[in-house]
């Protein structure tokens, strides 16, 4: 069975929604294997993001992943990375289809709601990052 990571960003955590993601989560048919609530530390964003790290929007990210809390979890399906980033949607909110995690929940680019790993590789890299035991 698959697994991938997702992470609830701070604007969801701030606008009382962690519940309805996680409920739209579970009726498409994802299963939660394991989650966790963390404040990352900026080292902690800096390596999680270090992909774009030079990228015009790595510091603002890494400000507004830094400054509340994010909940934190390992998703479990057949062919599971595929179907949660169709569960998500667009990176930008605004181009993301109805119905997605992120038109639904997202503010902006940087504030779209979640991030969902975006391939196999970096599912397993991700995962063990976060849940590491050291993290
Ligand atoms: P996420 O899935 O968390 O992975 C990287 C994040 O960078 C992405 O979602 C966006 O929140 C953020 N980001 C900000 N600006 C851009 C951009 N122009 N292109 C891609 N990602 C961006």
């Amino acid at each position: 069975m698959e697994q991938t990571l997702l992470l609830i960003k701070p604007n969801v955590v701030e606008d009382h929604k962690i519940g309805k993601v996680i409920s739209l989560l579970e009726e498409k048919g994802l299963l939660i294997k394991d989650m966790k609530m963390e404040i990352l530390t900026r080292e902690r964003a800096e390596g999680f993001y270090d992909i774009h790290n030079g990228r015009p929007f790595f510091h603002p990210l890494v400000d507004f992943m830094t400054h509340g809390p994010i909940v934190e979890m390992v998703l479990e399906r057949e062919d599971c990375l595929q179907y949660v980033r169709s569960v998500v949607g667009d990176t930008d909110p605004q181009k993301a289809a109805e119905g997605t995690i992120r038109r639904l929940y997202g503010r902006s680019i940087t504030q779209n709601a979640v991030h969902a790993s975006d391939s196999i590789e970096n599912a397993l890299k991700e995962i063990q990052y976060i849940f590491s035991e050291c993290g």
